[in-house]
């Protein structure tokens, strides 16, 4: 293997989106199919002896681009020389819970998180928060890495966006190949903003093709609530399905993209208030996500962005309140 492997960790590893995730990524989904991966598992203590147990299973796997798998508890020696991090490690929410509920929970985890990735990381490190509520947990690890740049800071938003491909392409009976321009806007949240007036199938706008009722009532809570309807019926949260959007994240952003949607730090476009990670229509290029500019935002999509934004903000403050920024 001439390649040098590339050091991907993952927190929470034990857990059950990293059960789903670590086996794609040393098969050589997450970056490719002819780039080794050197894998770094991060769990709690109690969880060590887990996270061994997936590794046992990783070895038995044989995986050619597998070059090695490193465990540990602490967030020093995981991100020491990490080239991407997926930041997944947190507890989950449960029925009748709202993912920012977990703020103060989960919030903790990710300061120090952010500050291991400052001091240890490599300096190509690109990281994706998995773990709710995810944008604002971005924020919180980014500002405890300043000597990272800001924009290697990522939230997803993309289970989202592929939820928002599958139901449109099951109203129009069209495969989801055949949709593009999807977005989502906003928090990842129940304020997210699925925007059909950008998607195009087949060429013509899908707003166009479908009712505004069933845009406004069905498309969007479904998008948006989606998430608790898994864990209604699953009676626990989705994993295998975050697993598969946190690998379309990661692979585009580092082999490029036309045009999906993650959550960036913004600079200010479209209205959002620079610094907030927020979902955008994203382009990827030269390893950079970019913003797509010029888009029309009519009055409806306007004060849907604006709900999910303001919660951000909402949520910036309450992490500052509690001193966790
Ligand atoms: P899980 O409870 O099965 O696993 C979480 C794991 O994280 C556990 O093994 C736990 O020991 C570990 N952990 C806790 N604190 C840690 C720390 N400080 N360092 C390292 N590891 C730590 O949960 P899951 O189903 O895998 O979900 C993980 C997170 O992802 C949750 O917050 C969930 O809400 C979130 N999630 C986000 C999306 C999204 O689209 N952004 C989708 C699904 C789930
Ligand atoms: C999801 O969208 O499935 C995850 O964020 C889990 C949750 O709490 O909804």
């Amino acid at each position: 293997m001439a390649q040098t492997p590339v050091k991907v960790t993952v927190t929470g590893a034990a857990g059950q989106i990293g059960y789903a995730l670590l086996f794609r990524i040393a098969s050589g989904q997450l970056l490719g199919a002819d780039v080794p991966v050197k894998l770094s598992l991060l769990e709690i203590p109690q969880a060590v002896k887990a996270a061994e147990g997936t590794a046992m299973e990783l070895d038995d796997c044989a995986f050619p681009l597998l070059s090695g798998i490193e465990i540990t508890d602490d967030p020093n020696v995981a991100f020491n020389g990490a080239n991407v991090a997926l930041l997944v490690g947190a507890m989950p929410r449960k029925a009748g819970m709202e993912r920012g509920d977990l703020l103060e929970a989960n919030g903790g985890i990710f300061g120090p998180q952010g500050k291991a990735i400052n001091d240890h990381a490599a300096d190509d490190i690109r990281v994706l928060v998995v773990g709710n509520p995810a944008n604002t947990n971005a924020l919180i690890a980014q500002q405890h890495a300043p000597d990272v740049p800001a924009e290697r800071f990522t939230a997803m938003t993309r289970l989202d966006h592929n939820r928002a491909l599958s139901q449109l392409a099951a109203k129009l009976q069209v495969p989801v190949t055949e949709i593009k321009k999807m977005t989502i806007w906003g928090n990842h949240s129940a304020t997210q903003y699925p925007d059909l007036f950008h998607a195009e199938v087949g060429g013509k706008i899908a707003a166009e093709l479908v009712d505004e009722g069933w845009l406004r009532d069905t498309f969007i809570p479904t998008v948006a609530k989606r998430g608790a309807a898994i864990i209604e019926a699953r009676g626990a949260s989705s994993a295998a399905s975050a697993a598969n959007a946190a690998i379309d994240h990661v692979y585009d952003w580092v082999n490029g993209a036309e045009w999906t949607s993650a959550a960036i730090p913004s600079d200010g476009s479209y209205g959002v208030p620079e610094g907030l990670i927020s979902s955008f229509p994203v382009a990827s290029r030269n390893g950079k996500w970019e913003i797509i500019q010029g888009l029309e935002i009519d009055a409806f999509s306007r004060e849907r962005i604006d709900a999910s934004v303001r919660e951000l903000e909402e949520e910036r403050d309450a992490v500052r309140q509690l001193g966790l920024i």
